[in-house]
């Protein structure tokens, strides 16, 4: 079984608040399901949750009770986008169901915790595929926090135990630099924690590598016991399915050694 996470930067418009990127999702879908593999799909939020969860300092925690409409507003509005990119699952024909992540988790100090399996597990049995979200949760000390699709991600790899998890996102993987600055940036096939130590002491000045070389580093923390994870660009039409089925595709794999 594959884990499959669409980033936020790949379904939606980051800059503007809810724009649903309709034609990448649909085909993305649909390439999933044209791959014939069972697969568990969670996706970010995008603009319909980041720009809120933002002004609203919703990651930190309850702090005032002008954050509450804000939760209920964050809440609304990813539900609305999943049910939107679960329409493009239907229309693919895959049968997928939203699972609101608040349903079988909950965080604890930021941790997300699995609180019941069986809401996923009854899904599968069925033949029913299950899709998560980054979403507001509830927490048992900070009172709610933000839980991402990346922990969704953590979370169902250890539970599921997947072959892959693949990352969606709207960058090729890791560079050696830049490479919108860097025109001898070469990507990195392949990333262990040697590799990423370098990368990550020579770039950390900058924002855009830091930022991957994190989610490198969260890859890398997740692998293990066979399966491996990968980050792939999916605003090229066929990466995914060629990824899904097994086909060579330019991409970073982070594996545990
Ligand atoms: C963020 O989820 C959740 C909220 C802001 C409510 P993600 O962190 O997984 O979303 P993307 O992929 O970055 O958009």
């Amino acid at each position: 079984m594959m884990l499959i996470k669409l980033g936020g930067s790949v379904i939606t418009d980051k800059s503007q608040y809810r724009r649903f990127d309709k034609d990448a999702v649909s085909r993305l879908c649909r390439e999933i399901a044209e791959s014939g593999k069972q697969a568990v799909v969670v996706h970010g939020a995008g603009s319909f949750g980041h720009i809120l969860a933002k002004r609203y300092s919703l990651q930190d925690g309850y702090s005032s009770k002008e954050q509450i409409p804000a939760v209920a507003m964050v809440q609304h509005d990813v539900r609305e986008l999943s049910s939107m990119v679960v329409a493009e699952l239907l229309e693919a024909g895959i049968p997928a169901v939203s699972v609101p992540p608040g349903s079988c988790f909950v965080m604890d100090d930021g941790k997300l915790v699995i609180g019941d399996e069986e809401p996923i597990r009854s899904l599968l049995a069925m033949g029913i595929m299950p899709v998560l979200f980054g979403d507001v949760v509830m927490d048992r000390k900070k009172g709610f926090g933000i839980c991402s699709g990346d922990q969704a991600m953590e979370a169902l790899a250890e539970m599921l135990k997947p072959e892959k998890a693949v990352f969606v996102s709207d960058i090729d993987g890791l560079y050696t630099s830049d490479p919108k600055k860097d025109p001898d940036a070469k990507l990195i096939p392949e990333v262990t924690e040697e590799v990423l130590k370098k990368v990550s002491t020579e770039q950390s000045v900058d924002d855009v590598t830091g930022g991957v070389a994190g989610k490198m580093k969260e890859m890398l923390d997740m692998c293990g016991n066979g399966m491996e994870c990968v980050l792939i660009n999916g605003t090229i039409p066929g990466n995914l399915q060629n990824l899904l089925e097994g086909k060579e595709v330019k991409c970073t794999v982070a594996r545990a050694i």
